[in-house]
């Protein structure tokens, strides 16, 4: 009988604890369009977006986030969707603000969507990039992931980083993300003056309403405290040891890759634009630890998991609600929390057994 109790609290504990790691998104996002734009599909596990010609549509995260390892799954908009642009893009808000930006550039039927990533600190921007992906972006969704840390910023698809920015703020005097929080977002909106072929090509709103879709975030990510700086707690997790400090030389191969075959534009190499090479342009690492990553460890990843590592404290991903979340929202965020008292339940039936 108590093996099968035992049993019966073991499985319920790890269906919490599953539970508690894809998150409702409804816990984590709200909408800031019209709710008609918007829809909450698959059990609150996929949003889905719409823009047609009276509206473009979006939605953004209650918390805020200083450094993590995030993780969004993508479809982007099938068949002709010249002139939209799909975001998904983390900012903190104000004059000096920082943000990061994958930003997908529609395209009509059969021909390449191109992804655009960009990065502003401390209100500077201007750090456009363009590659082409190696997959078609409209048929599955694809992992969108960002590994932020107190040494470098991985923007990676399928795992494969296509960008870094290092931390060189020491070195070069160029202000890194490490002190403001910033709040995800996604949308979907009519950039046809500028996103298809530079704008020749327009909507054809005969194809609308055009979606895109997202699902399965996750977060394992620091916050301000009033406890912890946000960069003590980067330090303790595992997506800031060593090997995620840099990238190792699998790694670099891959970047290279993208950097030398996939790659549509690159502000780095814009000489009409920038007659000095920005000085971040010269680093596919951080300068503290070399421009490659100590590859002889024997723990150094050649490719950086996605999600959050299991080991990690459930519920730390949800520190300092900046927004109002509702109670609904509150409970879903902390159920993670119960998720110990039935360990201890089911320990406590173990020994009585
Ligand atoms: C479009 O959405 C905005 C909110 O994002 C709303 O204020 C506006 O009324 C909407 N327009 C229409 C025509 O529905
Ligand atoms: C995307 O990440 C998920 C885990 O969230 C993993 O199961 C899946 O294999 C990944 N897909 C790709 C194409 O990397
Ligand atoms: C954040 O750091 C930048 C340098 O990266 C600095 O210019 C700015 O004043 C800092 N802002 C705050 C609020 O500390
Ligand atoms: C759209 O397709 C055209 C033709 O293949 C290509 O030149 C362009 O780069 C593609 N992407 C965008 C966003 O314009
Ligand atoms: C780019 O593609 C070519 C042809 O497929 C290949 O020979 C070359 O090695 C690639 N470059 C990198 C850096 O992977």
């Amino acid at each position: 009988m108590s093996l099968r109790v035992h049993a019966f609290l073991t499985t319920l504990f790890l269906t919490l604890l599953g539970a508690a790691r894809s998150e409702d998104l409804s816990s984590l996002f709200y909408t800031t369009s019209t709710a008609d734009h918007v829809q909450f599909a698959d059990d609150g596990q996929e949003i889905n977006l719409a823009l047609d010609q009276k509206n473009a549509s979006g939605f953004q995260s209650y918390d805020a986030y200083l450094f993590g390892l995030f993780n969004m799954r993508i479809k982007l908009v099938s068949g002709d969707s010249a002139g939209t642009v799909t975001t998904y893009y983390f900012t903190s808000f104000g004059e000096r603000h920082d943000e990061l930006d994958f930003e997908f550039l529609g395209n009509v039927s059969g021909e390449p969507i191109i992804l655009q990533t960009n990065v502003f600190s401390n209100g500077i921007g201007g750090r456009e990039q363009r590659i082409f992906l190696w997959f078609d972006p409209t048929i599955d969704f694809h992992n969108y992931t960002l590994l932020w840390n107190p040494w470098q910023i991985v923007f990676l698809v399928d795992g494969v980083p296509i960008r870094v920015f290092p931390n060189i703020e020491k070195e070069e005097g160029v202000p890194y993300l490490h002190n403001q929080s910033m709040k995800v977002f996604a949308t979907i909106w009519d950039g046809d003056s500028w996103a298809t072929e530079g704008g020749r090509v327009k909507i054809n709103w005969e194809n609308a309403p055009f979606v895109a879709s997202y699902r399965d975030f996750s977060a394992d990510s620091c916050s301000e405290t009033s406890t912890m700086s946000a960069n003590d707690c980067a330090t303790t997790k595992w997506w800031s040891q060593l090997a995620y400090q840099a990238l190792d030389v699998g790694q670099l191969d891959k970047l290279k890759w993208i950097q030398s075959n996939m790659t549509v534009y690159n502000y780095c190499t814009d000489v009409g634009r920038y007659n000095v090479t920005p000085p971040e342009c010269r680093y596919n690492a951080p300068i503290s630890t070399g421009l490659v990553a100590p590859s002889s460890s024997p723990s150094t990843p050649t490719s950086l998991p996605l999600v959050a590592s299991p080991s990690s404290t459930p519920g730390a991903s949800s520190l300092g609600p900046s927004g109002p979340p509702s109670s609904t929202a509150y409970l879903a965020r902390h159920v993670s929390q119960l998720t110990p008292f039935f360990l201890i339940l089911s320990l406590i039936f173990m020994v009585i057994e």
